[in-house]
């Protein structure tokens, strides 16, 4: 017995280096600090772009340890400065996400504590977060407070509990497969293709819309196709609407798709992942009407509120059909059985364990009260009028004016083949990385795509990615430009 006691007491002072003493820790605090002030005051000076194709060394887990310093140091030398810096407000390619300071501290906080919040018996407190924050969502897009909200890692994830729940609810498995039908814009975002993949329902029949010159679905068209396949002995079960398409920045009209659901009993699941929030903004709400009748919606907060990455959501409302896939009960947590299933995060979604994401949220909101968030929100549809007129006023072509804050754009060449030009255009923006764009393909059309939605995104970065376009094309237009493979 002696030896056992020896011998654990021996462990317990090297397991102890995994609790630093309250002195190592203000240290650790200290190296921090000068690490996040040292990011956020030069976020601005730095480029937004930097593509770095070698492998990068020097981060190998060697099994030893080094101090926080050296760390910090390899951090900032390997890993910030390459690839996007999805923090800065220049970039505005894909879909950004931000990143408030007030969520980090939210996070930190989280993983101090380190709350369970997969079941409400493990962590009332944090699951209640949660739920409030949930509440809060269905308010905002009118869902009834019995609808199931769960807070996931992102859009996709969200979007895959919603398209499940809807599977159940139909009851589409087996023989019924083949014959069902889902109606989505060619806009949907590609997570719901891997989604309906995932959940087995590969052999689906996917019929895609029509869209008008604003690339909104044409609801005359979803009626039409519903009424052939009907005829044809098909079985229609779901119609999936963009709240915010990532491509072009559009609203699916959904009212009309709501009702054309309702009159024909199919499941309406919005995709809001990129633009539900802007239903906050005042001017933009008109365009939500009808958000309220969807039976599933998917919102990103790491879009959306500007939180970083790893926080989306997503509201049902039939919690049967949630249920049905996700409750699941294991011996070992019999413990927890008892409390209202939709109250435990674990229930609804295909986590048990999971990062206490909800405090990201919860905490910013509390802090800064809902104001900035909105008037962010606002700002950015304003930044992308802005952004529009001056490229027109370049002699540039803009997409149709977007119903939010994506939109896209192409110097009409003339010379030779205008795809090939901006192709050459993209490559030369990429190369300076001032300011982060994106490209697409739009009606058979090489694009250049603008997403503007980080809360750092501000007039002066517009005008600096001006700046740099015109850069760029001048180089172009003088033949001296090198473009690297
Ligand atoms: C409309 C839309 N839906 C879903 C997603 C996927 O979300 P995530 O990347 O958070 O998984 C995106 C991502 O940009 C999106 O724009």
């Amino acid at each position: 017995m002696e030896e056992l006691i020896q011998r654990i007491k021996k462990l317990e002072e090297i397991s102890e280096e995994l609790e630093p003493t309250e002195k190592q820790r203000e240290n650790y605090h200290h190296q921090l600090l000068e690490f996040s002030n040292g990011f956020i005051n030069t976020i601005h000076e730095r480029n937004s772009f930097l593509e770095r194709k070698e492998p990068i060394s020097g981060l190998e887990v060697d099994g030893q340890k080094k101090s926080l310093e050296k760390i910090i140091g390899l951090y900032n030398e390997k890993v910030t400065p390459y690839g996007i810096n999805p923090a800065s407000g220049g970039h505005i390619g894909y879909i950004p996400g931000g990143g408030i300071f007030a969520s980090a501290i939210g996070d930190y906080i989280a993983d101090v504590s380190n709350e369970y919040a997969g079941v409400y018996f493990g962590s009332p407190g944090a699951v209640t977060i949660e739920n409030e924050v949930l509440d809060w969502m269905k308010d905002i897009f009118g869902f009834p407070r019995s609808s199931v909200g769960n807070l996931t890692s992102g859009g996709s994830i969200a979007n895959l509990i919603a398209l499940t729940s809807a599977r159940d609810h139909h009851k589409i498995k087996g023989e019924k497969i083949n014959k069902s039908v889902i109606y989505l814009s060619p806009q949907t975002h590609h997570c719901i293709d891997k989604a309906l993949r995932i959940i087995g329902l590969e052999d689906i029949i996917l019929r895609y819309l029509e869209l008008d010159e604003s690339h909104r679905v044409k609801i005359d068209d979803l009626q039409q196709k519903i009424n052939a396949d009907k005829k044809s002995g098909l079985n229609p079960f779901l119609v999936i609407a963009s709240a915010g398409t990532t491509d072009t920045g559009a609203v699916d009209p959904l009212f009309e798709i709501g009702k054309t659901a309702e009159e024909n009993k199919l499941w309406f699941h919005v995709d809001g992942a990129y633009g539900g929030f802007f239903i906050l903004c005042e001017n933009k709400k008109h365009l939500f009407r009808g958000i309220e009748m969807a039976d599933s919606l998917v919102i990103d907060p790491h879009k959306g509120l500007f939180l970083p990455y790893g926080t989306g959501a997503v509201l049902i409302k039939d919690k049967t059909a949630v249920l049905h896939s996700h409750h699941y009960t294991a011996n070992y947590m019999q413990d927890t059985i008892g409390t209202d299933l939709s109250m435990s995060p674990a229930e609804v979604s295909p986590e048990l364990t999971k990062h206490f994401r909800g405090l990201r949220l919860w905490l910013p909101l509390q802090l800064h009260g809902l104001e900035p968030f909105i008037a962010c929100l606002d700002e950015k549809i304003l930044l992308t009028e802005y952004f529009r007129h001056q490229l027109m006023e370049m002699g540039f072509e803009v997409g149709p004016a977007p119903d939010l804050s994506v939109s896209y754009f192409w110097y009409p060449y003339k010379k030779g083949n205008p795809d090939e030009y901006n192709k050459k255009l993209m490559k030369l923006i990429h190369e300076d990385g001032r300011i982060f764009l994106s490209s697409s393909t739009i009606g058979g059309r090489f694009v250049i795509r603008m997403a503007i939605l980080s809360f750092r995104t501000k007039m002066k970065i517009i005008d600096k990615a001006l700046e740099m376009i015109k850069d760029c094309s001048i180089k172009l237009e003088e033949g001296k430009a090198v473009i690297k493979n």
